[in-house]
This record gives C-alpha cells, structure tokens and sequence, in this order.
C-alpha cells in the first residue's frame, strides 16, 4: 500500500527530491532573509528545528549562514539518510512529527519551520501542539504550504500523489495554530522568483494541468503562517 512514507522514501532515492528542493528555492529564500531582518531579536545562536526536513536544505543553508544548532525531523529514513549527507552540521533524526516522542532527542529550539507538509498528517493539530512543545518560550513558528482551499489549482494533488492530504483554508489553518496554544498567528505569502515559464515552454503534469493553473497557483503564491509558542 502507497504511504506517505513509502511515497517519501521512493522520491528521496530518486531524482524527485531534488526537484521537490530546487521548487521550494523561495520558501526557503524568503524564511532565511525574514530571519535575518529580525536579526536584532534573533541571536547568532538561533537555533532551527526543521520538522518534515525533506533534504534539509533550509538547514544547509542556515549552516552556510554560520548558524550551528540545527536539527531536523523526517518521516522518512532515507530522506533523513540523505539529509544528513548533506548536512553532516546539522542532527536528523527518524520520527512522525504527529507523535510526541519524535522530538524526546531535540532540545527546545528557538524556531520551527515545516515546509510544504503539514497537511501530509491525518491529524496535522497533534503535529501543531508538538511544534509548540518543541519550541523555546517566545519561539517562532513557519509553516509554508502551497495545498490549500485558497489556492484551487493546488486541489489536484491529493488525487495526483494518491495520498489522503488535508484541505484547509487559511482561516482554518489560523484557527489550528490558535487551538494548539499558539499566539499572534499571521499570513502572508511567499511568492516563486524564478522567470515565468512561457506558454510554449509549459509542460502539463497531473499536479498542474494547465498553464491558466501554472499562472493562478504562482499568483497565489505560497501561504505561510508564522506564530509565536
Ligand atoms: C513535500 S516534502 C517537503 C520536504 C522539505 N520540507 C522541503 O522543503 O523540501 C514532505 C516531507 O514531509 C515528510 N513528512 C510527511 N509527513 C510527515 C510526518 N508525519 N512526520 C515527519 N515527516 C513527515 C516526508 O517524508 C517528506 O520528506
């Protein structure tokens, strides 16, 4: 039976991941530059649990960056493998982020960030309490997720991936946060930079189907929620 973490381990050990990596290059852009801008409340010893790391590639970059205390968390064994491959700086460990004894080896982080998989867990508010129990007091949360109801081009992956996702609107996913403890829930979005791709050059696939969605998913952007623990 397909599961998340057989549908995860397969991309990881295919080509797959690197091209989830390279299609989530703004998130990760736009979360690094947000911390340094807030750099005042943020010490050089900042550290950041990655929760879903994938490759971890948020986590190299912060390494680039001269942060040392960085940790991630992935369902998937041979994504968690490759992730610290590639980030021997950095502490990975094998875990569901929905069950609270993934986080017993991390200590309390100063930021947690969950890039596009929040709604991969069937119950993604238990994966919210544990963000919240991971994080220091006054500790920063992002979650970026390009599957929403908002974003209706988004709504052909659950059936493309052949994965039970969870459906939620941004106030929905506001109010979830707020549930789990969560203090000054904000949105906003963040949006790909790269060129547009031209209407000759698209390429239809079963997560975009046509170019009128390559364009409304772009425009949309990616939404990301940040919180306070
Ligand atoms: C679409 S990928 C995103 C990976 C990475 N965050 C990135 O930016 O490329 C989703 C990741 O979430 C992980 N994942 C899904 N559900 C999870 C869960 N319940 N606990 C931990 N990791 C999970 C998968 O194994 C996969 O690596």
């Amino acid at each position: 039976m397909k599961t998340v973490k057989s549908t995860f381990d397969q991309w990881a050990v295919s080509d797959r991941a690197s091209n989830m990596t390279a299609g989530h290059a703004h998130i990760y852009e736009a979360y690094l530059l947000d911390l340094e801008n807030h750099s005042q409340d943020i010490p050089s010893a900042f550290s950041i649990l990655d929760v879903a790391c994938g490759y971890g590639e948020i986590l190299r970059l912060a390494s680039k960056a001269g942060l040392t205390s960085l940790f991630g968390l992935d369902l998937s064994p041979e994504m968690a493998k490759k992730a610290q491959d590639i980030v021997p700086a950095a502490s990975f460990e094998v875990g569901d982020f929905t069950k609270a004894e993934s986080f017993a080896l991390f200590p309390k982080v100063a930021g947690c960030v969950c890039v596009e998989a929040i709604y991969y867990a069937k119950n993604p508010c238990l994966g919210l309490q544990n963000f919240k129990s991971a994080l220091d007091i006054n500790g920063r949360l992002d979650l970026f997720l390009d599957f929403y109801q908002e974003n209706r081009p988004s709504h052909v992956w659950a059936k493309a991936l052949g994965l039970k996702l969870q459906l939620h609107s941004i106030e929905e996913w506001k109010q979830m946060c707020l549930d789990a403890g969560f203090s000054a829930v904000s949105h906003r979005f963040a949006h790909v930079t790269s060129e547009l791709v031209s209407e000759h050059d698209f390429l239809s696939s079963p997560y975009t189907e046509s170019y009128a969605d390559y364009l409304e998913s772009r425009a949309n952007g990616t939404l990301w929620l940040t919180a306070k623990a």
